[in-house]
């Protein structure tokens, strides 16, 4: 088996996949839900947290220690103190079992989120939209992807929980804004972001600025309470009609077979609604495998270990920021 660890954000994730046949044996996530008093994550009390939980977690799988081939960690991207404690932890247990390490980058544990306990299929549109990356991308192989389009400020997901903190809802909001959305409608009709750009890229704090000042508005009225919903619905629908117009531009130039839409916001089901009317050959995730865990990990964990595609536990670092537009790796 591959034992894979995700401690790359607020997070705290450990899974155990049969290399034989890709069955998830074992898979555990802790959420930190004590950064939702600060509207965010704060990076150093994430390590503090995923230190402990990663250890509770673990300790629930002695019972396989003989079975585990490999180590999978996230490496890449992230917040440095939530990847360090991750990769520390996956290099003591390399060490202390004698099996190699693999490095695995976060964004392609998204894509193979598409096939947990699944061949994969390649290559691959890809539509990324969580916390940290709003990306289209294709993907040819576990190590080759190219960037085809990308925020130019918040990402999708990050605009819900920016969203959400000016209506005084809980951390992360992205799920609480989709439900009160069904209740609203789109009375706002905000304007939708770069509508007239040549470009392929998205933009989001626009969008933020106008609700900001929106939900000001009616707060000055007294009228804030009974307008949620439609602020909601408002946001939502305007910040999704964004994302497919981007997309039916990149259609235009890149033919997928087919196309996958990963990442926490993936769960969206208004979102997955309107990628199902571009009439694509879409793949999703299942609904527990959208956010950030260690299954996704592990099926990455399971094509590297084939292709003996192992780190030096000397050479295993942490690379918090992705700033390039290719990636080989
Ligand atoms: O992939 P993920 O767990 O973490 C990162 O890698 O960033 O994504 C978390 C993000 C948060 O911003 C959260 O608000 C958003 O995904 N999210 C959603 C929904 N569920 C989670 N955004 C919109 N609609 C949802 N249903
Ligand atoms: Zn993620």
């Amino acid at each position: 088996m591959i034992l894979s660890i995700e401690s790359s954000c607020d997070d705290s994730s450990i899974a155990l996949t049969r290399i034989s046949d890709l069955k998830l044996i074992y898979h555990k996530k802790i959420s930190q839900n004590e950064h939702q008093k600060y509207g965010g994550v704060v990076p150093e009390l994430a390590a503090r947290l995923h230190t402990s939980a990663l250890i509770d977690i673990f300790e629930e799988i002695n019972l396989y220690f003989n079975d585990i081939k490999g180590v999978a960690i996230t490496n890449s991207p992230g917040l440095s103190p939530s990847l360090l404690t991750g990769v520390s932890l996956a290099k003591a247990i390399s060490l202390g079992l004698r099996v190699p390490l693999i490095e695995v980058n976060h964004l392609i544990g998204h894509i193979y989120s598409l096939f947990i306990e699944k061949e994969e299929i390649m290559p691959l549109g890809i539509l990324l939209v969580s916390g940290g990356h709003t990306l289209v991308l294709e993907i040819s192989k576990y190590n080759e992807f190219n960037i085809i389009s990308s925020t130019l400020d918040d990402s999708f997901g990050e605009s819900f929980d920016k969203v959400g903190k000016m209506l005084d809802l809980a951390y992360p909001a992205g799920e609480i804004i989709e439900k009160l959305a069904k209740n609203g409608e789109d009375k706002f009709k905000f304007s939708i972001p770069l509508i007239n750009s040549n470009s392929n890229n998205f933009s989001f704090s626009g969008l933020k600025n106008q609700v900001r000042l929106k939900i000001q508005d009616l707060k000055e009225k007294g009228i804030l309470k009974d307008e949620i919903n439609n602020i909601c619905a408002s946001f939502q629908s305007v910040a999704i009609t964004h994302l497919i117009n981007k997309l039916k531009r990149i259609l235009k130039n890149h033919k997928f077979k087919h196309f996958g839409v990963v990442g926490g916001a993936s769960a969206n089901l208004a979102l997955r609604g309107e990628l199902e009317n571009l009439g694509l050959n879409l793949l999703s995730p299942k609904m527990e495998f959208c956010s950030d865990n260690a299954a996704m990990i592990g099926r990455v964990g399971v094509v590297k270990y084939k292709n003996k595609d192992f780190i030096n536990y000397k050479d295993l670092k942490i690379i918090p920021n992705l700033g390039y537009k290719k990636l080989v790796f």
